[in-house]
């Protein structure tokens, strides 16, 4: 049976103030995730530290629902405030290990801290929006050390296989961004083989900003240590040893000092309200949508740019002449979507529903009639 979307809505109050379509830029939080910070903050004004054991018991149970919400063990899972900051974790980790192979979709996030270190970046040329994957193949493309990659790319919602990714990359790393699409599709780090993954809460997840988390495969752990520790990066922090470091053997070392608490509690109860839904449940939904945008855009003459089929995802790259003058006059009418170079980039993600999506076009045709008008 299809989950109540209609009653999900509810829990998103921000898609009775507006029309919603802007999960790839900053997904609104559902009730339970305010719900879930407001406890902790409630408990820190009213009792100073008095619960720190307990807040440790729940970041704890929040790595185990991360880390199960991406087929990994709840001990290759570091809590970081966003993407930027996992993958300097990694570039850390593996950077001296040679070049990186990427591709020119891609989200400067992937690519510039490797860039920094003087790390040669192979960037992939897109052909009609589309990476091909057998451009990473071992014979074909240029020797890397290291895959860098999004699952779903910022620039046209390209969504890339990762599965088959994993099967190609040979002795290679694989390492992903999964800020646009961890809490829209499934991810499998182990069925991928994916060595590293950092994500940004804020998006897809629907956790709000500063609740990211990065995978690091046990492999890895046990091959690689840190550049940076911390006081809590040891085994025994609270024998406060300044002789001597005893790492521990998890990514939790990549924790230095004190936790984030809050945006750790938020991540929690996001994770937790998506897995009740289901992931694969949310997406379907998903596509459903995006299907339904594409097929709306495309009947009423508008080119869609984002690559369909097996590359579908959440986001819709539409081509416009005016991206600014149109994002405006969508915000005018309670629309929010994010203005790109070629359009505007329209996100569905499984709170928002056909109403949404024919308020959004009708709206474009509209301002495309007032451009008309005036030339
Ligand atoms: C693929 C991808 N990775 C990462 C980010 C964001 O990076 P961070 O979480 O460091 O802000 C974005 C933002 O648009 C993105 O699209």
């Amino acid at each position: 049976m299809a989950p109540p979307w209609d009653e999900i809505r509810r829990d998103f109050p921000a898609v009775t103030r507006h029309v919603y379509l802007n999960a790839a830029a900053g997904g609104p939080t559902p009730r339970p995730v305010r719900e879930a910070v407001g406890v902790f903050l409630r408990e820190l004004e009213e009792d100073g530290d008095l619960y720190w054991e307990s807040w440790i018991e729940h970041r704890e149970a929040v790595r185990g629902r991360v880390a199960a919400l991406i087929g990994a063990e709840a001990d290759e899972i570091a809590f970081v405030p966003n993407t930027s900051t996992g993958l300097n974790l990694v570039v850390d980790m593996v950077g001296e290990d040679g070049a990186v192979l990427s591709h020119e979709l891609e989200f400067p996030a992937v690519t510039l801290p490797w860039i920094h270190r003087g790390i040669p970046v192979h960037l992939l040329p897109a052909v009609e929006g589309i990476v091909r994957l057998e451009s990473f193949s071992l014979a074909g493309a240029p020797r890397a050390a290291t895959i860098a990659i999004s699952h779903v790319e910022f620039s046209n919602g390209c969504r890339q296989d990762l599965e088959a990714l994993g099967r190609l990359k040979a002795h290679r790393h694989l390492v992903v961004s999964g800020s646009q699409s961890v809490g829209a599709f499934p991810v499998d780090v182990r069925r991928c083989r994916i060595d590293a993954l950092a994500s940004a809460g804020h998006k897809w997840l629907c956790a709000g900003y500063g609740a990211g988390f990065l995978y690091v495969s046990r492999e890895l752990l046990a091959r690689r240590a840190p550049r940076m520790v911390g006081w809590l990066s040891v085994e025994r922090p609270f024998a406060f040893d300044n002789r001597q470091v005893r790492l521990l053997p998890s990514n939790r070392r990549h924790e230095l000092g004190c936790p984030n608490f809050a945006p750790i509690f938020a991540l929690g109860a996001a994770v937790e309200y998506l897995t009740n839904i289901g992931m694969e449940a949310i997406a379907a939904r998903i596509l459903e949508l995006n299907m339904y945008l594409t097929a709306r855009l495309e009947r009423e003459g508008f080119e869609v740019l984002s690559p369909g089929g097996e590359h579908r995802s959440g986001q819709t790259l539409v081509a416009l002449a005016d991206p600014r003058e149109a994002t405006e006059y969508l915000q005018e009418r309670g629309i929010l979507v994010t203005r790109k170079r070629e359009g505007v980039r329209i996100s569905t993600h499984f709170f928002n529903n056909e109403e949404d999506i024919e308020t959004c076009v009708a709206a474009l045709v509209e301002h495309r009639g007032t451009l008309s008008g005036a030339s």
